[in-house]
């Protein structure tokens, strides 16, 4: 359920046209709704209810701009970041820093310890190596980092090869049986307190199934460990819930996957965190977008947009799906190649599919673009970064300009002696 729909046969992001944002601040653009944010943020915190004691902390690489984080943090959420630049938008949203965790395999010294200093919640320990390095700089500091090992339990979650993060040659995490040793081995070091461990074994689920088989393992870890002597006081079960992207598509509801952790980690005693993100953010965004021209084809036409693949990256990466739909639809139909202007094949949003039929200068949205869209902007073939808008009933905001390629060309420099 998202605030985009049409009235009056036009699409509105809640009270706005979207025609009025693409004049106002041109295409392409990516359009939030807040009321959207706020329902997800709502509807997954409820799911919860069965959790006595929890942190929600939003994956901010599935939306890092700072408008959004601040609707979250509204929602009393904390924030899940995985680099020093997430960690410092959290902050700048307001997200106290004790609601933060901080993930990724790629820490570096500097940003270990920045996140010390900032006083972040958790760090989530991917290696024996990084919690070596982590241990030396908190003592060297005259601090302790609360921390959590992330493990690999070896679970294929079913999803695509290139968002599947729990299996054993995934680069995430320690292997499931080596964790009882590597956690005693670092509990053993002062400059951390060892007091929890996290998993997050892919994105995009669309199955409850290995989720908690994943947790059924972290449930006799938990086990072993308090067994060992280890007191464990925080578990953080990472995100990963999908979200439909065609129409019709079903998936696990937030509900079910409430009930499924209620059940699985009942009697664990601890503190759960949970760090999703595609389902807070997804279904809250589009992408607008105006049609540059329609190409005769072979066999379909090709309806060429003004977004390509370096505004929203996904379905060149992953061949993903994003539902496109006409901003001021006829009622007729065509079936069409959706391509972006960028000079290479995979700038094509989608073969053969049947759409709305669209002209020149029209507009259209790709839907459930909110999450892992304008994150993942590039500026090849000397594009811009698009901008952004927050839309709140009948206002709106930009809450990201457009960066234009003269900005990015700006910042470049021809040393004197070419
Ligand atoms: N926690 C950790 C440690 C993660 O690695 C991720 C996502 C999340 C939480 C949030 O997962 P979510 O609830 O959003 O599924 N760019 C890809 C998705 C990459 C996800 C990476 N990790 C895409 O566009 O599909």
């Amino acid at each position: 359920m998202d605030h985009f729909a049409y009235k009056n046969g036009v699409m509105h992001a809640e009270d706005i046209p979207l025609p009025r944002i693409a004049e106002a601040v041109g295409t392409p653009v990516y359009v939030y709704s807040r009321a959207t944010l706020e329902r997800h943020a709502r509807v997954f915190r409820e799911a919860l209810d069965g959790v006595p004691d929890k942190l929600i902390a939003f994956a901010v690489k599935a939306n890092p701009n700072l408008a959004v984080l601040k609707v979250l943090k509204g929602q009393g959420y904390g924030a899940d970041v995985v680099s020093v630049g997430e960690m410092r938008r959290a902050l700048a949203a307001g997200i106290a820093p004790e609601k933060i965790v901080f993930s990724g395999v790629g820490k570096t010294a500097a940003e270990l310890a920045a996140a010390l200093e900032a006083g972040i919640g958790q760090f989530n320990i991917e290696s024996a190596e990084e919690g070596e390095e982590l241990a030396a700089i908190a003592e060297a500091m005259g601090m302790c980092a609360r921390c959590a090992l992330r493990v690999n339990p070896d679970v294929d979650a079913g999803t695509h090869d290139k968002i599947s993060t729990g299996k054993a040659d995934n680069k995430f995490g320690v292997p499931i049986d080596e964790a009882g040793q590597i956690f005693g081995q670092l509990a053993g070091l002062p400059g951390v307190e060892m007091r929890g461990i996290a998993v997050h074994i892919g994105s995009q689920l669309a199955d409850l199934a290995p989720l908690e088989r994943a947790f059924g393992k972290l449930g006799e870890l938990i086990e072993a460990l308090r067994g060992a002597g280890h007191t464990i006081t925080h578990v953080d079960l990472g995100g990963g819930l999908g979200v439909p992207y065609k129409r019709g598509e079903e998936l696990p509801s937030p509900a079910e996957y409430g009930a499924m952790v209620a059940r699985v980690t009942k009697g664990w005693g601890v503190t759960l965190i949970f760090e999703p993100g595609r389902v807070i953010a997804g279904n809250a965004g589009v992408l607008l977008t105006r049609v540059v021209r329609v190409k005769r084809g072979l066999n379909h036409p090709f309806v060429i947009v003004d977004a390509a693949m370096n505004d929203l990256a996904r379905p060149a990466l992953y061949g993903a799906y994003h539902d496109f739909v006409g901003v001021e639809p006829s009622g007729e139909n065509m079936t069409a190649n959706i391509v972006g202007p960028i000079c290479e094949t995979g700038d094509t949003f989608a073969m053969g599919r049947e759409c709305d039929r669209l002209a020149a200068g029209e507009l259209a949205v790709f839907r459930t673009a909110g999450a892992y869209g304008a994150t993942m902007a590039s500026s090849y073939n000397s594009r811009g970064f698009v901008a952004e808008v927050l839309v709140d009933g009948d206002r709106y905001a930009v809450v990201a300009d457009r960066i234009e390629a003269a900005a990015i060309m700006d910042a470049e420099r021809v040393p004197e002696w070419l």
